[in-house]
């Protein structure tokens, strides 16, 4: 039997498509080629979209255009060029740090690109990507001119798509550390070997926000808990005497003592530690603090692991918020996108309430603007961070 050229999906598949999420899981496909590429998605009424397509993966179909186009291809690349426009002044600055691409969110299903004054990092986890590689490393030069592009092809998603895992220069060569400016501070980012791609650029605007908001309000000592590079602690240790930054990686330790000597901050200090042990043993000791920063990995990496996720969210945010002088500040965050909005609040006030604490907020953000959020797709949203004020 001669295989279509073509997705064509179930009822269901069709109404997802029309509620305008890109995605489409193999359930819902009725029948479409047998290898990944770029093809046509059809209901029963004719084409709904184009999309990247790949028969090996859960999330069979990734729509990067709704309705009919004459070039498929061409679309891709305008919505590639749409992307780099969006961040164009912001990339002007040639030490920043910023994400040029955030797959979904961009119409660029899957791809996402950070760069690290003007060293580019890639990720495309979209079977589809592979085989355009080159041409999307030639069209970041002629728009970018950037000094390297890497593909970190090595995160385990990549094996759902059935991809090979590996680690290569599209362009140029990029050092072990470059420096990225972040407001009044500096950093290393290392794109090679950091976590992630090479930094948490998620959080910049919060880090941003946060080093603003302490200025000039007296406040004395710090934790940076879940720390990493300790980039919060090196916005806060500009306005604070002390900051302490606690992880319980040493190699996370070592970069941020690498960029706190690269900002002569000598107020820091560094501890390898579980946060959630050395919360209770601080409590235990009496400890006081002015302002606090809880930023851990994503507690719930599946949705089975959602419950027991929030537990652990509340431990801490409960530990964190006892451990806040009248008048403290705490700064949290989760990144789970298995954790909602609203789960998060609602567990922030369990935990203010089991502290005995009265807690008012400050603020409600989330993920930093180039790293946008489509409305009809919740997972492009996966970033909470609320500030808090202990009133007593
Ligand atoms: C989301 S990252 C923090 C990013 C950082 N705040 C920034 O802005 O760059 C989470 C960090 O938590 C650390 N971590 C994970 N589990 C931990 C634990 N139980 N105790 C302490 N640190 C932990 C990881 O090593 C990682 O560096």
């Amino acid at each position: 039997m001669l295989k279509p050229m073509k997705v064509v999906l179930s009822p269901r598949g069709v109404r997802r498509v029309l509620a305008r999420h890109p995605w489409v899981w193999r359930d819902d496909v009725l029948g479409m080629p047998s290898g990944p590429s770029i093809y046509p998605v059809e209901g029963k009424r004719g084409v709904l979209g184009w999309a990247l397509v790949n028969p090996e993966s859960q999330i069979s179909v990734r729509v990067f255009r709704f309705g009919d186009v004459d070039d498929p291809l061409d679309a891709l690349w305008e919505n590639l060029q749409r992307a780099l426009e969006y961040r164009r002044s912001a990339y002007e600055d040639e030490q920043a740090g910023l994400r040029l691409t955030y797959a979904e969110a961009d119409m660029l299903p899957g791809l996402v690109i950070d760069s690290y004054a003007r060293h580019l990092v890639l990720q495309a986890h979209a079977a589809a990507w592979e085989p355009l590689l080159d041409e999307l490393a030639e069209r970041l030069r002629e728009s970018l001119a950037p000094h390297s592009i890497l593909a970190r092809h090595d995160s385990p998603l990549r094996q759902r798509e059935g991809l090979p895992r590996y680690r290569k220069f599209l362009y140029g060569e990029a050092p072990e550390a470059v420096t990225v400016r972040e407001g009044k501070i500096r950093y290393l980012a290392r794109p090679n070997s950091g976590q992630k791609t090479g930094a948490f650029l998620d959080q910049r605007d919060n880090r941003l926000f946060l080093g603003d908001f302490v200025k000039g309000r007296g406040y004395q000592r710090g934790l940076d808990v879940f720390g990493y590079q300790g980039l919060f602690g090196l916005q806060l240790s500009r306005h604070l005497k002390s900051v302490e930054v606690v992880d319980s990686s040493a190699a996370a330790l070592a970069a941020a003592r690498a960029n706190a000597a690269l900002n002569h901050a000598g107020n820091l200090t560094f501890t390898e530690a579980n946060a959630f042990d050395l919360l209770r043993a601080r409590e235990r000791a009496g400890e006081r603090y002015d302002v606090i920063v809880l930023d851990p990995p994503a507690f719930a990496a599946k949705r089975a692991d959602r419950e027991r996720a929030l537990a652990a969210y509340k431990e801490v945010n409960l530990r964190a918020l006892k451990l806040l002088r009248p008048g403290g500040l705490l700064a949290t965050a989760s990144c789970s996108h298995h954790v909602g909005e609203g789960e998060f609040y609602e567990m922030l006030a369990a935990a203010a309430a089991d502290a005995h604490r009265l807690v008012r907020l400050v603020a409600r953000r989330g993920q930093a603007w180039d790293h946008p959020v489509l409305l009809t797709v919740p997972e492009t949203h996966y970033l909470k961070f609320a500030l808090l004020e202990v009133l007593a």
